[in-house]
């Protein structure tokens, strides 16, 4: 037996998925922005919802880039940083001490301490309300020597509280 369930005590208990760091750069101004909306479309296809009061949203409408920047347990600091600041009052490269790299394909920079860094280019923005996803094409892939992608982090919301969570055990296959 079930019973009815408030929808946004429903909607809490599914997984928000991994969180990133999303950098952006236009006419010179490089940015980084914590990012949980993300959702992986098909073939080489990803996007990410951003909303329209972000200083990166600005950047990436105007440059049509962006790079998803994976985070694992000793970017937590940073992601903070990024997700409680805005690019519009500080440089969010030179607070986290984070290093700047020039892109494969893409102008937009790359995260050296990043393990795997997703260069993107937009191809169409989806306005939701509230969000705009930009759906990007993945151009170029980096990944660190010897990245075990089991450290990557989940983030999960339960209630008004949030944690992280690293990947758990393997239960299954398909
Ligand atoms: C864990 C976490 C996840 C976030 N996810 C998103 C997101 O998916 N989309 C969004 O627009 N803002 C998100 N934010 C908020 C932005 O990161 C935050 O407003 C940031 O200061 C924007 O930076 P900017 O103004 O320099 O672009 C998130 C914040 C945190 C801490």
């Amino acid at each position: 037996m079930k019973k009815e369930f408030s929808i946004s005590l429903g909607l809490q208990q599914l997984p928000e998925g991994p969180v990133y760091l999303v950098s952006s750069e236009f006419e010179g101004k490089k940015n980084i922005m914590s990012v949980s909306m993300f959702a992986y479309m098909s073939g080489k296809l990803v996007s990410v919802g951003i909303a329209p009061s972000r200083f990166s949203f600005g950047l990436i409408r105007n440059s049509h880039e962006y790079v998803i920047n994976v985070v694992d347990q000793s970017l937590i600091r940073a992601v903070k940083i990024c997700g409680e600041n805005s690019g519009r009052d500080v440089d969010k490269f030179s607070l986290t001490k984070l290093t700047p790299m020039k892109g494969v394909k893409v102008n937009a920079p790359t995260i050296q301490e990043s393990p795997v860094s997703l260069e993107c280019t937009v191809v169409k923005e989806v306005d939701i309300g509230g969000h705009v996803w930009f759906i990007a094409e993945v151009q170029a892939a980096q990944a660190r020597e010897g990245y075990d992608w089991r450290s990557g982090l989940l983030l999960k919301w339960i209630g008004e509280k949030r944690f992280y969570f690293k990947l758990g055990k393997k239960v299954g296959k398909f």
